[in-house]
């Protein structure tokens, strides 16, 4: 028997790679709000006894979770024999501690929920900050895919001469890591403060890399704040317009219009479907997904 793919709205795309790819079946599901706005949920395709996998883009999460939540409770009394979650981006990763007082471990909590659900979660390149390893907060087996190998690859295709450049210390790992897959150099941009308000960034050996294209690569893209720092730093050290390479680009209003606006060239991968997709995570989640499949 196939394992069954069911894949949620918004990831579409993605999904039909991975059903190409993968040789799954396609579960067919009836999702729809009442008018009251409560979700209707139906599942047309024979799910008993299956392996089912669920893709869902959990970027702005909230509207999501409760129509995914309901629908595993319907695939759990039709029978299903086990229920994965692959969710290329994982949200609530960044409420890693409590950081005020009163204030709650969003990251724990949302840990604790999916793992009530699931038997297995497969995700790419989450925020993994204080919490180390998903396992700290995941209770059911989980993996962090990385987005390094296809990063690369996209930019040997498409960026004459790059340079890595990490926006702040924090990066430093992983621009190492893409710019060690890419066969190129790499910077990490030095920040020294003088203050609460008053901070000077600096490019080492910027004079070594003026004719090469930086490449500013961060996991999340969200007001585009940090990408547009770094790229107006680049520019005062005199180096060109970055290039800005995020893995999710959960993009808040406006921000990539933005970012565009200031000149950057953005390009993510498609864990969130979006006009800025370049980098196509199909191949690395299919390989991925062969460890909980049997
Ligand atoms: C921070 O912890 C992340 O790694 C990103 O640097 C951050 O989420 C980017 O956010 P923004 O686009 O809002 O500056």
């Amino acid at each position: 028997m196939k394992p069954i793919m069911f894949i949620m709205p918004g990831q579409e795309e993605l999904g039909e790679s991975l059903l190409a790819g993968g040789g799954f079946e396609k579960g067919v599901l009836e999702l729809r709000n009442f008018p009251d706005g409560e979700s209707y949920i139906r599942v047309l395709s024979d799910v008993a006894d299956a392996q089912i996998i669920i893709l869902c883009q959990l970027h702005q999460p909230n509207e999501k979770i409760l129509p995914l939540l309901l629908f595993v409770g319907t695939l759990r009394d039709l029978g299903v024999h086990s229920i994965g979650l692959v969710a290329p981006y994982l949200a609530y990763m960044r409420q890693d501690k409590r950081f005020h007082e009163g204030e709650g471990v969003s990251a724990q909590y949302f840990a604790r929920l999916l793992s009530q659900q699931f038997d297995w979660l497969l995700t790419v390149d989450p925020h993994l900050h204080r919490i180390h390893a998903l396992n700290e907060v995941y209770s059911i087996p989980s993996t962090a895919l990385s987005a390094v190998q296809p990063i690369a690859q996209w930019l040997s295709g498409q960026v004459n001469k790059p340079i890595i450049i990490g926006p702040d210390g924090e990066s430093e790992q992983w621009a190492t890591k893409v710019a060690l897959a890419a066969g190129c150099p790499f910077e990490v941009l030095s920040k020294e403060r003088f203050g609460d308000r008053e901070v000077r960034v600096s490019v080492p050996h910027v004079a070594d890399f003026l004719d090469h294209t930086p490449v500013l690569v961060d996991d999340i893209i969200s007001t585009g704040h940090t990408m547009m720092q770094a790229a107006a730093h680049l520019r005062e050290s005199g180096m060109r317009a970055p290039v800005c390479i995020g893995v999710h680009g959960i993009f808040a209003a406006g921000a990539l219009a933005q970012m565009q606006a200031a000149g950057l060239q953005v390009v993510t991968t498609n864990s969130i479907a979006d006009p800025s997709n370049q980098i196509d995570l199909a191949p690395l989640i299919l390989e991925g997904l062969q460890q909980f499949l049997q």
